[in-house]
């Protein structure tokens, strides 16, 4: 540890040994930097080229504010690089994917060689249900090797997926199915969550009622015992699907700007906005990051404990660490069950070297205590990741000594859905400063900044922004044009990310928060109108306001004020009620904590609620300026 001065107050820097500098991918932060700012197009090219292209880019970046195209007529494909790369390199064999069951005794391990068959053969299965190039394809499945070789299956044949977290309810996934237009769904017959079966074709069946684009539903039974019924024409199963068909399916050739996915993110209004990501420079942006941020090496054992249903898993599950050539781990697993040593174990199990995870799950295990991980060699590993929301001081000292053994450095990341890739963190080497996710990584530029665009002083909050394009940023969100201009004409001439942030005299950033209506619980983003209208679509409900309460654990926990329609006392059985019906209509993780009955709620006199001062009610603070609040 070594401490030195701000201009203020003393801070506390840990530094880690040179050894990681000096052997890093990246090497040296302020060379990679200025290198950057000489040249960003020759700076992205040099990456660029690394990648395989069947043919190459005319231009590196063509930028008609608020639009980018990247790598300009550019055509390769993400899962050439992802597989045959490797197969025609020294990868054939290697590990690329094992997966665990929740309890750590299930296991599945497939080489590069074994993925790319499967993923052919899926790929063959798709095409023999009429998906083409450009067709969207839903998955909705658990952590399982089937979801990870969907995503790719479509990636292979150019079909774009949009994958829903399979922890969201039946409305939750229509609203998504619809907006996407999505011709194919496909599931699994079960979760496995806590030693129990959750079962997850019903949710679908529901979801699909109204859903008139999905001509086929495909079905992976895991329950062989008992296995869920296939009914009609319209369902077939996952591996009837590919029996008969080759294990040899080419890459369709995808133009850079031709849609890799779509990946839906809660918004500020009730509708939730599909991102929209292309081929080309999101594959450059993950490839980049997970190389240069993470240093992946040919020898490392790499888990990302996200969802690949989120951009976490996108990114660095599936995307990332696959193109670099990577073995990664994935499990269907509560990290607290069958014991809150399970992590541990399957770190020591499997020697994993490089462990990416978020803030809340390093605070659940605070909170249990230094006994569980103690039990265990964690000495495998070399780098430790945080990402989704702030990493708090505390939590990062506990990372950084129980786990990483004051040994390890955390790159804390700062990004979104919507970016695609990192944008801010410290990278490997840099003195890292606890509570500040770090500066924007080469390739990006940002910034903190007031309403006009104009810097703040340091130790001032503001804005967080970004003020040049980068090659994974979103192209625009799916069918709302309109949408994705604003992210971009907020603030003067820059991406506005949504963050508040505080940018000190050293240059590193701190994210305090969100600066909209989003709420972050556990990691993930809930909109508070989209609780709020599930809320208002029970038949008790007049109206309903949603905050985020602040939770030493959850980051977050959603509290609703509610207020009643006539004929409806409020009583605490139709408290539950309310909860469960947020429950079934979005899912476990959009689920209020606390419901409070009002009599009213504080509106302007336009009638819109005001939930800052909800909030500030709440948390026994000034609610502010409330002189244009109706009476
Ligand atoms: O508020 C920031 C927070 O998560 C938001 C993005 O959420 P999402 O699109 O779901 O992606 C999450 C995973 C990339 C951001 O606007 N956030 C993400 N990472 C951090 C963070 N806040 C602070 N520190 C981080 N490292």
């Amino acid at each position: 540890m070594e401490k030195s001065a701000d201009t203020k107050k003393e801070v506390k820097y840990y530094t880690p040994d040179p050894s990681y500098r000096q052997n890093s991918w990246i090497g040296d932060y302020g060379r990679a930097y200025s290198e950057f700012e000489k040249d960003p197009e020759a700076f992205w090219a040099k990456i660029a080229e690394k990648l395989h292209w069947f043919s190459g880019w005319e231009r590196v970046r063509e930028w008609n504010f608020p639009h980018a195209k990247w790598f300009v007529n550019g055509k390769t494909n993400i899962t050439y690089n992802c597989l045959d790369r490797h197969l025609l390199g020294e990868r054939r064999n290697k590990v690329a994917l094992i997966w665990k069951g929740e309890t750590g005794e299930e296991e599945r391990v497939f080489t590069y060689r074994q993925l790319y068959r499967e993923v052919n053969r899926f790929a063959n299965g798709l095409k023999k249900l009429g998906v083409v190039k450009g067709d969207r394809v839903c998955i909705y499945m658990p952590v399982i090797p089937e979801q990870v070789i969907a995503m790719l299956a479509c990636a292979r044949i150019g079909a774009v997926h949009s994958v829903v977290f399979g922890g969201y309810g039946a409305s939750a996934l229509n609203q998504r199915i619809v907006g996407a237009g999505a011709k194919i769904v496909i599931t699994a017959d079960m979760a496995v969550r806590r030693g129990k079966s959750t079962p997850l074709k019903h949710v679908i069946e529901e979801a699909i009622i109204n859903a008139p684009t999905v001509e086929h539903l495909i079905v992976l039974r895991r329950e062989l015992g008992r296995p869920v019924e296939i009914h009609g024409e319209m369902e077939i199963d996952f591996y009837e699907l590919c029996k008969d068909v080759s294990y040899d399916c080419p890459a369709e050739v995808m133009d850079a700007e031709d849609t890799l996915f779509i990946l839906y993110t809660s918004g500020t209004t009730g509708t939730p906005k599909g991102i929209v990501h292309t081929v080309g420079g999101y594959m450059v942006g993950v490839y980049y990051t997970t190389k240069y941020i993470f240093d992946l090496k040919e020898s490392d054992v790499y888990w990302c404990t996200a969802d690949p249903g989120w951009i976490t898993g996108h990114s660095y599950v599936v995307y990332g660490p696959l193109s670099v050539g990577g073995t990664i781990l994935i499990s269907e697993n509560t990290p607290d069950y069958p014991d809150p040593g399970i992590w541990w174990k399957m770190i020591e199990e499997y020697g994993v070297s490089i462990l990416y995870t978020a803030p809340t799950a390093i605070r659940m295990f605070m909170k249990l205590g230094r006994d569980w991980p103690d039990k265990y060699n964690l000495g495998s590993l070399r780098i430790l990741g945080s990402v989704g929301e702030p990493l708090n001081p505390e939590a990062f000292e506990w990372f950084y000594e129980v786990i990483g053994k004051k040994r390890c450095p955390i790159v804390d990341t700062w990004w979104q859905t919507e970016t695609g890739m990192h944008m801010i963190t410290t990278v490997l080497g840099e003195p890292m400063r606890p509570g500040f996710a770090g500066k924007s990584i080469p390739g990006v530029v940002a910034d903190v900044v007031d309403k006009d665009g104009k810097p703040v002083e340091p130790g001032r909050s503001g804005f967080l922004v970004i003020k040049e394009p980068w090659p994974s940023m979103m192209r625009t969100v799916y069918n709302n044009e309109e949408r994705y201009r604003r992210y971009w004409e907020m603030i003067p001439g820059c991406y506005m990310v949504g963050d508040l942030a505080i940018k000190e005299t050293d240059g590193n950033i701190m994210v305090i928060g969100r600066s909209d209506d989003l709420i972050i619980v556990s990691g993930h983003n809930i909109g508070t109108a989209e609780v709020e209208s599930a809320l208002v679509s029970h038949k008790a409900v007049a109206e309903a306001a949603v905050i985020g309460k602040p939770d030493p654990l959850k980051g977050n926990t959603i509290k609703a004020f509610v207020t009643l329609r006539v004929g409806h006392p409020a009583s605490d059985k139709l408290k539950n009620e309310l909860i469960y019906h947020v429950r079934i209509t979005l899912g476990p993780i959009a689920m209020p904590s606390e419901i409070e009955f009002a009599d009213s709620l504080p509106k302007t006199r336009s009638g819109k609620i005001v939930r800052r001062v909800l909030k500030a009610r709440e948390m026994g603070v000034d609610p502010g300026d409330i002189s244009t609040l109706d009476e």
